[in-house]
Parts: structure tokens; sequence; C-alpha cells
């Protein structure tokens, strides 16, 4: 199979990685979901990727606590679920690099956009934690915001649903899947495939983003290689 891109940024939801648990990584999902970034890798394929954080917290469900405070508590969150993503994919042999945008430095590198280019250019995986490292921003703006800073094609965002649906496919049996959307159809219907800092940042810079369902992990190799699965979202 021959890769349709040269150069993606993953997102994958904190949920992605609890599989069928409520909160926490599921090992097996985990192993899963890497075996297939590698298979995508295999291709040839640069990959970054733009972890969330929801499986072990997430800012906007922080009730009672800051708004800001819950966003650096979600942001925290993202470098553990990096950490465990970073393990699962070297456990397969695949280099990768944690960056993140809040210095630790004893747990990661910093986030350097020109190192980061660098890793890509060397076939290592890199994982961008910590979000965009401010509070207000979602993990699907650090996504937007990284890719355009290095470069990347596409975004690929892995969901748990396998696409943008009309209305919510969970309480309405008749929704309907929409195939592609332009950024400003998602901003006017007020469509949930990404909060409107991240498809504004998309527009702009003229990013696709293709939404998808990681029920199949196999999905991500075939979004790479152009299969019409799931929703794109582009001018
Ligand atoms: P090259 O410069 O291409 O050789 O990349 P490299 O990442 O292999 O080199 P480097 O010597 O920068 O890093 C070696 C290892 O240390 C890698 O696993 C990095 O992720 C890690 N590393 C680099 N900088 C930091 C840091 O500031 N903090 C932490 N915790 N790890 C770091």
């Amino acid at each position: 199979m021959k890769p349709k891109y040269n150069r993606v940024i993953i997102k994958l939801s904190g949920e992605a990685l609890a599989g069928d648990k409520a909160f926490g990584i599921d090992p097996g999902t985990i192993t899963s979901i890497c075996k297939n970034i590698k298979d995508a890798k295999d291709l040839g394929v640069e990959i970054a990727i733009v972890v969330g954080g929801g499986n072990i917290f997430r800012g906007r469900d922080g009730e009672g606590i800051d708004r800001s405070t819950a966003d650096y508590m979600g942001m925290l969150a993202t470098v553990i679920n990096g950490l465990a993503l970073q393990d699962a994919l070297e456990a397969m042999g695949v280099p990768v690099r944690v960056q993140t945008a809040i210095e630790m430095k004893e747990v990661a590198e910093p986030y350097i956009r020109r190192k980061a280019m660098r890793h890509l250019e060397k076939g290592r995986i890199v994982i961008f934690a910590s979000g965009t490292g401010n509070p207000y921003f979602s993990t699907d703006t650090t996504a937007a915001l990284r890719a355009a800073e290095i470069d990347a094609e596409v975004i690929l965002s892995a969901k748990k649903v396998d696409g943008v649906y009309d209305s919510d496919p969970k309480l309405n049996p008749n929704a309907k899947k929409i195939d592609v959307l332009s950024y400003i159809d998602v901003l006017n219907r007020g469509l949930k495939v990404m909060d409107s800092t991240a498809i504004s940042l998309c527009m702009d810079n003229n990013i696709p983003v293709l939404v998808f369902g990681l029920e199949q992990p196999e999905n991500i190799v075939k979004v790479l290689c152009g299969e019409n699965i799931g929703t794109i979202v582009k001018e």
C-alpha cells in the first residue's frame, strides 16, 4: 500500500487509550493502537502524535476547580499518556521522542520545533505532550498548531465514533454520517469535530482534518493510504 501523505499528525483522544474502561490506560488497547501506528510508520510516513488526557483528567470536567488549574491538570494527564505511548511504541522497536510544552526536563525533552522536525526526518515518532502549554486551549488546538508549525499535510483525528454525524448517533438512531465538510460548515453548524479555536486554526492554515473511528485500529493505515472512511473537513 502506498501512503498519500508524507508527514501527518495523529490526534489520539485520551479516551481512546482507555478502551472499554471509563478511566486510565488499557494495556491491550494501547498495544493495538501502537501496532497500527507502527504499521503506518513502516509505510514511510513521518508521524507526530498529539495525545489528549481525558482518560485521566479533562480540564472542562474539573467541577469546583479553577479553570486554569483544571486545564493544567489536564495537560499533565497528556504527559502520562505520552509516556505510555512512547513505552508501548518503543517496545515494538519504534524510536520515539516525547516533547513537552511545559518544561519538565527530567521527564521529557522540551518542545523545540526544529528539533521535532529533525526527529521526524530521522524516522522517529514525536509525541507532543502538555497540549500547547496554555490553559483555555484544547489538545485539538495543539494538533492544529503543531501541524501548522511542522508542515504536516493533514491531521488524522482518531475518535471513538467513525466520523462526523449530523446529530449525535448515540441519541438519534437516524443520525447520518457526513463524508465531506468545509471548515465553515463545522463552525456554522456547531458540529462537534473539534472546538472552534482548533477548526479556525486549520481553516486559516488550510490543514485538512480526517475524522475516523479507532474501533478498528487498522483504520490509521487505511486513511493514510487515502481510503474514504470517516469524514474529511477541508476548504
Ligand atoms: P539526535 O540529536 O538526532 O541524536 O537526537 P537524540 O534525541 O537521540 O539526541 P539527544 O542526545 O538530544 O537525546 C537522547 C535522549 O535523551 C532521547 O531519548 C531524548 O528524548 C532524551 N532527551 C533529550 N533532551 C532531554 C531533556 O531535556 N529531558 C529529558 N528527560 N530527556 C531528554
